[in-house]
């Protein structure tokens, strides 16, 4: 694998490569980048990951400076999965000039569940998928639907852009009790990591109270929520939405069977943590 932190050095390797299919990550992988990376093998050649801790995605209270770094033990993971090329930029390779021209997605997409907690957020991750497509120039490049909404903002940039790159799904990545994982899990304590599958039992419980027939969506999101909080959690929300633009749906859509998503943050102790479940 080569490891490359240049924009003009990573040109000159993929130059005439036609079938690149791009993976890219923060870091601190584990095996939900994994999965990403074997998906991102059956739709091209050759494959490149990139690890990069994004500052323009993160908020001031948020934690940029202690994100998990482990460089070290993730070249020797992306190694043994036949990654081809590691693009891995210090911040003066990426942003060798501030950053001052922004992708900003659509407020009803960017501003609303995590847009509407993480203020900046969507335009920091588009602004940096949309630099690292025009340094890989990729056919296609993978996202896991753990992030839903970064999934769809992100299909819908390329789209609405024309970008020559095709936006693939990866299906959530879970441990065996259900929590999805994730670098942030790594800031649960003991008694928290045994607490966390309870975030998607929650999404459970709202996805199969749908397919019985209980359609009062308020009421089973606040019902959810408050479970949670009862067991010590901060719930940030627990939302019924369209899956095709992440709107809350009408009793038009519910009575039609719309294909809906049920999307929930809530923080545990110290830790945020994301889930989805589509009912
Ligand atoms: P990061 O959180 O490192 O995630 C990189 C990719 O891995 C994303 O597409 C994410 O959805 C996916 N992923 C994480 N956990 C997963 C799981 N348990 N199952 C399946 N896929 C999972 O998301 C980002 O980085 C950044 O916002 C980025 C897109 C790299 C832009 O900075």
């Amino acid at each position: 694998m080569k490891i490359i932190s240049s924009i003009e050095e990573l040109r000159d390797q993929l130059s005439g490569q036609l079938r690149t299919s791009f993976v890219p990550t923060m870091g601190n992988l584990h095996e939900g980048h994994l999965s990403l990376m074997r998906l991102a093998r059956k739709h091209g050649d050759p494959v490149v990951a990139s690890i990069f801790v994004n500052r323009l995605q993160f908020g001031p209270g948020e934690d940029f400076e202690k994100y998990p770094r482990t460089f070290q033990a993730d070249v020797e993971k992306l190694e043994k999965e036949g990654v081809y090329v590691l693009f891995a930029p210090t911040e003066k390779d990426l942003y060798p000039e501030p950053q001052e021209f922004r992708i900003r997605p659509p407020e009803d997409l960017g501003n609303t569940l995590e847009g509407e907690f993480r203020p900046g957020f969507f335009t920091g991750v588009t602004t940096v998928v949309m630099k690292l497509f025009a340094c890989v120039q990729p056919r296609v490049a993978v996202f896991g639907k753990k992030d839903y909404q970064q999934l769809m903002i992100i299909r819908n940039m390329s789209r609405q852009f024309a970008l020559p790159t095709e936006i693939i799904a990866a299906e959530t990545y879970r441990a065996e009790d259900g929590l999805a994982l994730s670098s942030r899990n790594m800031y649960l304590s003991a008694p928290e990591r045994a607490e966390a599958p309870a975030l998607y039992r929650a999404l459970n419980f709202v996805a199969s109270e749908m397919r019985a027939g209980h359609l009062d969506i308020y009421q089973l999101e606040h019902q959810a929520m408050d479970e949670l909080a009862k067991r010590g959690w901060n719930p940030d929300y627990i939302s019924i939405r369209k899956r095709i633009d992440l709107q809350p749906p009408s009793a038009g859509d519910l009575a039609q069977g719309t294909p809906l998503v049920v999307l929930a943050a809530a923080k545990l102790g110290g830790t945020r943590l994301i889930d989805n479940l589509e009912i």
